[in-house]
């Protein structure tokens, strides 16, 4: 049964509005439309086709070798599957890097594949882009801190913005996306109280994954929080599925705590 069932879509309007009022957000990455359907069912807010799939669906090591053909494929399923979320999709790796008119041929893609918004990894070189794709009428979401398409340049999936000179590019760059237009910020595997700071400070909703729970919002990967990604999971993960009886059940109470603010909680999530 939907958690949901008179649900409006979701729209960019709303979730700067739950920004602004302290309601929390939920997001979760998806990739199919069974999934899709789930979790727009639970009470999702923002589904994320993640370039992530390279590595929970594909088997890779890394999000690197994710194709722009790839994530088209999934946000089409996706979307299919939808009803009422906001749908971002991932720019993946090497599709935005070259230029701007790279990055706006490849944000077209996405969008005629059913996404709301596109992400894209990075600061300060980005700006522009970011600039460009909304200027022509194309919602961005920005994604700073660990970055997982620089993992090989970043030596690991480590915390970002530990330092204060890397907390202060952290704050400038972040300023400049929204400056530039940026309507969301993920932020990844940072300091809860340089996310925080942010997420006081921007006007867009910050999503944190690993980035504690003064964020906007939380982002998990779904198969990390229904526990079948193999391996010990990263330490801001919780695993929902132990809890719940059922994927759906899963979801939802990742919605619940979500909204209730009960995760991710500082003394086992934070950094
Ligand atoms: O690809 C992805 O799943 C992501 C999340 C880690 C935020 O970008």
């Amino acid at each position: 049964m939907s958690a949901v069932p008179d649900r409006k879509p979701l729209t960019l309007h709303r979730l700067r509005a739950m920004h602004a009022s302290g309601e929390k957000i939920a997001m979760l990455t998806c990739y199919d439309a069974a999934f899709a359907r789930l979790a727009d069912d639970a009470g999702v807010d923002v589904l994320l086709v993640g370039d992530s799939l390279g590595m929970v669906l594909q088997g890779h090591a890394s999000t690197v070798p994710v194709s722009l053909e790839e994530m088209a494929y999934h946000t089409q399923c996706v979307a299919r599957g939808n009803r009422t979320a906001w749908i971002v999709a991932d720019l993946p790796f090497g599709s935005y890097q070259a230029s701007a008119e790279q990055a706006l041929h490849s944000a077209a893609r996405l969008m005629q594949s059913g996404a709301h918004m596109v992400k894209l990894e990075g600061g300060g070189w980005t700006t522009d882009i970011v600039r460009r794709m909304i200027e022509r009428g194309i919602p961005v979401c920005a994604h700073l801190g660990l970055t997982p398409q620089s993992v090989h340049a970043l030596g690991g999936f480590r915390v970002q913005g530990r330092d204060e000179q890397a907390a202060e590019t952290l704050r400038r760059h972040a300023r400049e996306l929204g400056e530039a237009g940026a309507q969301m910020l993920v932020i990844e595997l940072t300091p809860s109280a340089l996310a925080a700071d942010l997420t006081a400070s921007l006007p867009m909703p910050v999503i944190g994954i690993g980035a504690g729970a003064g964020c906007s919002g939380q982002v998990l990967v779904l198969h990390d929080m229904l526990g079948i990604t193999p391996g010990k999971p990263p330490r801001f993960v919780r695993n929902f599925m132990a809890e719940g009886a059922g994927i759906g059940d899963a979801i939802r109470r990742y919605v619940a705590a979500v909204k209730d603010g009960s995760f991710p909680d500082e003394a086992l999530h934070g950094y």
